[in-house]
Formats: structure tokens, sequence, C-alpha cells
């Protein structure tokens, strides 16, 4: 059985790949026709690419995508460009976890498939009425009319909150929410949190993308990491 990540070559998802491969386990990534992946890629037989536009997928053949697959990974998201921001497809990452929990359903696994979701300390778990101030209530309204890609995250976090739910028979899922994205070489020491310890909008913290595929890697692969997640939106932070 494979784990399959789809924004596997993006900043983040390139250290989530690395993670899983130091664990033995079998990679699939769905990449862009266009995208550029990294070398090694190529000539290892842990890995299979298959280079396909996530939103010209149908449900049939993600069906077959996910079939093998004990685990699933995004760490999809919006390319900081002008096209990439405001452009098609603008529901990116949730339509994509739509796709594949439909296709996980479809094929009723016996033991319930693990999504783990990249996502952002952005957006408030609202199982969790997470507070948040008026000043902050205005500033996230306006991202959200600015910014698509921030709906599009919220949106695919509660459709796996509400939609897939906690008791699902074919899908169990962890939303990871980062704070500030940054580029670290190394692994380093990192907090995780049921909710945010600061704003995310006014005192932002600092979590690396290396630390990020850590974290997601230890979710997939340890049962203690995921029993202790399993329907919960973590919030992570680097070790000041
Ligand atoms: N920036 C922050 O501080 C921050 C903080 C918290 C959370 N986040 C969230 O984390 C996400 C991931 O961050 P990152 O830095 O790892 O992003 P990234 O390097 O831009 O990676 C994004 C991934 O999504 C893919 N992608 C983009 N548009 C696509 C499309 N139309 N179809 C298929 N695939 C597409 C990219 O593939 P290609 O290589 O083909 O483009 C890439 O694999 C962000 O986008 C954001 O939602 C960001």
């Amino acid at each position: 059985m494979g784990i399959l990540i789809v924004g596997a070559n993006g900043a983040t998802g390139v250290n989530l790949v690395k993670q899983i491969l130091k664990n033995g386990r079998q990679v699939k990534v769905i990449v862009r026709p266009s995208s550029k992946i990294p070398n090694t890629w190529n000539k290892n037989n842990q890995v299979s690419v298959i280079r396909r536009n996530i939103n010209e997928i149908s449900l049939e053949e993600m069906i077959e995508y996910v079939k093998d697959c004990h685990a699933v990974a995004s760490c999809l998201g919006h390319n900081l460009s002008f096209k990439g921001i405001y452009g098609k497809p603008r529901k990116l990452v949730t339509e994509a976890v739509n796709l594949i929990c439909d296709a996980v359903i479809k094929n009723a696994p016996e033991v319930p498939v693990k999504f783990v979701l990249m996502n952002t300390a952005g957006n408030q778990n609202r199982d969790l009425n997470e507070p948040i101030t008026f000043k902050e209530k205005m500033i996230i309204g306006a991202i959200r009319l600015l910014l698509p890609p921030h709906t599009d995250n919220e949106e695919a976090a509660d459709y796996l909150r509400k939609k897939v739910g906690k008791k699902n028979s074919s899908i169990r899922w962890v939303v990871v929410r980062p704070d500030s994205l940054i580029n670290l070489e190394k692994v380093t020491e990192y907090t995780v949190h049921n909710s945010p310890t600061r704003s995310a909008i006014f005192n932002p913290g600092k979590t690396s993308r290396i630390n990020v595929g850590d974290f997601m890697a230890k979710l997939i692969v340890s049962k203690n990491e995921w029993n202790k997640w399993e329907g919960e939106m973590p919030v992570i932070y680097n070790m000041e």
C-alpha cells in the first residue's frame, strides 16, 4: 500500500516526499505535465509520477489512483502569481480534496484511509470556537474578498470537517496548520498545538516547510502521532 501526494513538487511537498521515502514507503505523486520535479524521483523505484492536471482528472481515474493507497496528503497551494491567485482553478484545493475523498469513499476501503491536508494558521477550527478579535475578523473578511486562495483553504478544511466528518468509515483526516512559512535546510524543534497560540494576523509565528513535511510524514507513518491528532487541526510553529 502506498501514499498518494498532491502538491508533491511544491516547496513543502518535496520535503514531505523526502521524509516518507526515508521511511521506506511507496509514494505516488500527481504533478502537472509542466511541473518541475526533483531528478532523484525519476531514478527512485519507491516513487511513481503521474503527470496530470488535477482539475482534469475524472472520478473514475482518481478511483484507480487511490485504490492501493492507505494514505493521501495534500500540499497543494495556489502559485503566488496573478494567475495563480486570481485565475482558474479558483477552488484548486477544495476540489482536489473533494475528488480524492469521493474516490476513496467509492473504493470503500476495509481500513479508513488517512488524509493529511496542509492548510494555514490563518484558518480557524470552527469545531473549537477559536476566539478571534473584532479587528482580526475584519481583516480576515477583507482577505476573503481580496485573496481567493484563503477561502479555498478554508473551504478545503471545512470539507473534511463537515462533509467527511470525524466518524467516516472510509476516511479519517488531520488538517495541519502552519503559520508564516520559511525555508530551512534541516528539521528543527517545533511545537504542535490544538489551536493558534498567537495571532496569525498581528503576531504571526514562523514554521519551516521542512518541519511541516516532517510532521505530515509522522502523521502518516506513526500510529501514536496519528491517534493524537485524528480529526483535529493542529497548528505547528518552529521553536523560537
Ligand atoms: N506562504 C505562507 O506563509 C503560508 C502559510 C501557511 C500556509 N500556507 C499554505 O501552504 C501552501 C503550500 O505552500 P508551499 O510554499 O509549499 O507552496 P508551493 O511551493 O507554491 O507549492 C504549491 C503546490 O501546488 C501545486 N499547484 C499550484 N497550482 C496548481 C494547479 N493549478 N494545478 C495543480 N497543482 C498546482 C504546485 O505545482 P506546480 O509546481 O506545478 O505549480 C505545487 O506542487 C500554500 O499555497 C498555502 O495555501 C502558506
